[in-house]
C-alpha cells in the first residue's frame, strides 16, 4: 500500500491542474487544456524509471495486460502458458482475447519456472504470460532460454512488480510487451490505472490504437482519424493519470525505504530456523513491496496463520486460501463459468483444469505467508512485528508434548 501511504500535496496539485481546465480526456482539446497532458506525463515518468522505449497508460492493469497480449499477436485458439499463482486478471486477460490458458508450475521465486514452462508446452503453445509476483522477479535467464528455444511470444504481467528489475532490465521489458498495475494496492497508485511498456515500436503502435477503438491518433480531427483495425475503450482519464504522475515520482524513494525495511525484518526473522524467504531471480532488483515468508510445510504454515489470527497479527496474506490469487479457489475458472460463450469453451483444450495437478505450486503456495511492507514502518514497529511473528512461529512449531 506504499503509494497510498504518501498521498498528499503533490497528488492534489496534479489533480487541480486538470480540474482547472476541465479537460478530463487524454486526447485533443489542445486550445483549452492549458498544455496539461497528464497521461503523457504519466507515461514519461514510467519510462524514466524503467528505461522502456515506449509506454502507454490505460484504464487498469487488467486492460494493459489484455492489450499487451493482443498487440503481441496472441489471439483466438492460441495456447498461452500462465501461472496458477497470480491475480486472476492475468488468466482472464488470456481468456477474453480468445486464447486458451495452460497452467504450469511455479517455483520458490513465486513465478513460473523455466522447467514448469517447458513441461507445459504443446504444439499449440503460442506464448507465455509470465507474472512477476509480490514485487519480485522471475529467474529470467533460464526462462528466456526456453522462450528462444521454442520461439514463443513472451508477455509479462508485472502488475505487482513495477520498478523491479533483473540484472539491470526492468520487469515488463524482456519480451514483446509488459504491463504494470496502478490500482489502489500497488507501490504507486492512480486510483485505477495500468501502463503497457515495450521496446518494440510496432507493438506500441498497435496497443495505442487497440486501446482506443482503433483510432490511429494521427491528425487533428478525432472523428476523421483512420481506423487501421478494431479496438475497444481501455483509455485512462486525465484525472487518474494526474494521480499516477505524482505517485510514480515517489517510487524511487518508496523502493529504497521498502528495501531497507525488508532487510531489517529478514535479519530479525532469520533468527528462527523455521523461517526462510521466497527467492528472487535477482535480489538486487527487488521492489520489496512484500516480505514473503516460507515455512517448512503447509500444515505448519496453517498453524502459524491460526496463531497470527489468535494473536491479532495483521497485514499478511495466506494466498493458499485466498479467493483471487490461487487456483485452488478458482472454481468459476476451472468450470469456465462465463456470462457468454468464449472461444476456450468451444475449442479443444489440452488441459482439464479440474484434474490437472501442480504439486510444486501447491507445496510452495502452501508454505507462503506474505506481509505487505509499509514504507512508513518505524524500527520500533518492525521489531514488535518481528517479535510477534517469531512468537507465533515458535508456538506453531513446538513439539506437541513439549
Ligand atoms: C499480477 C497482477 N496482474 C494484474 C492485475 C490487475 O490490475 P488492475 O487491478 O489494475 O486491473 C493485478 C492486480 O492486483 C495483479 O496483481
Amino acid at each position: 500500500m506504499a503509494g497510498t501511504e504518501l498521498f498528499g500535496a503533490e497528488e492534489r496539485k496534479e489533480i487541480n491542474d486538470v480540474m482547472e481546465t476541465g479537460v478530463l480526456f487524454r486526447y485533443g482539446h489542445d486550445a483549452i487544456r492549458n498544455n496539461h497532458w497528464k497521461a503523457k506525463d504519466f507515461e514519461a515518468e514510467v519510462k524514466k524509471i524503467t528505461g522502456a522505449k515506449f509506454a502507454h497508460a490505460m484504464s487498469s492493469g487488467s486492460t494493459a495486460i489484455a492489450a499487451a497480449l493482443a498487440a503481441s499477436g496472441i489471439g483466438a485458439g492460441d495456447e498461452v502458458i500462465v501461472p496458477p499463482f497470480t491475480f486472476i486478471a492475468s488468466v482472464e486477460a488470456v481468456l477474453f482475447i480468445g486464447a486458451i490458458p495452460v497452467f504450469a508450475e511455479i517455483d520458490e521465486t513465486l513465478c513460473l519456472s523455466a522447467e514448469g514452462i517447458e513441461k507445459a508446452i504443446t504444439p499449440k503453445t503460442k506464448g507465455i504470460c509470465l507474472v512477476h509476483m509480490c514485487g519480485g522477479n522471475a529467474e529470467m535467464d533460464s526462462i528466456m532460454a526456453v522462450v528462444k528455444k521454442h520461439n514463443l511470444i513472451l508477455v509479462e504481467d508485472a502488475g505487482q512488480a513495477f520498478a523491479s528489475s533483473y540484472k539491470g532490465t526492468y520487469t515488463g521489458l524482456f519480451g514483446k510487451a509488459g504491463s504494470y498495475s496502478f490500482d489502489f494496492f500497488k507501490i504507486a497508485t492512480a486510483g485505477e490505472g495500468g501502463v503497457l511498456v515495450t521496446n518494440d515500436e510496432e507493438t506500441y503502435k498497435k496497443a495505442d490504437v487497440y486501446s482506443d477503438h482503433g483510432h490511429s491518433h494521427i491528425g487533428a480531427k478525432r472523428g476523421m482519424e483512420e481506423h487501421p483495425f478494431l479496438g475497444f475503450n481501455y483509455r485512462i482519464s486525465e484525472l487518474h493519470a494526474a494521480i499516477g504522475v505524482a505517485q510514480t515520482r515517489r517510487v524511487p524513494g518508496i523502493k529504497e525505504k521498502n528495501r531497507h525495511h525488508k532487510k531489517f525484518m529478514q535479519d530479525l526473522l532469520s533468527k528462527n530456523k523455521s523461517i526462510s524467504f521466497a527467492k528472487l531471480g535477482d535480489e538486487s532488483g527487488d521492489s520489496a513491496t512484500f516480505l514473503n515468508l516460507l515455512l517448512p510445510d503447509t500444515q505448519t504454515t496453517q498453524r502459524v496463520v491460526n496463531e497470527f489470527n489468535a494473536a491479532g497479527v495483521a497485514g499478511f496474506d495466506y494466498w493458499f486460501l485466498n479467493m483471487y490469487h490461487f487456483i485452488n479457489q478458482w472454481d468459476h475458472l476451472k468450470n469456465l463459468q462465463t456470462v457468454s460463450k468464449l472461444p476456450a469453451q468451444i475449442l479443444e483444450r489440452s488441459q482439464d483444469y479440474n484434474t490437472m495437478t501442480l504439486p510444486k505450486t501447491q507445496e510452495v503456495v502452501g508454505r507462503l505467508i506474505s506481509f505487505s511492507i509499509k514504507c512508513s514502518w518505524t524500527d520500533e514497529q518492525m521489531k514488535e512485528l518481528a517479535a510477534s511473528i517469531i512468537a507465533c512461529v515458535e508456538k506453531a512449531t513446538k513439539p506437541v508434548n513439549a
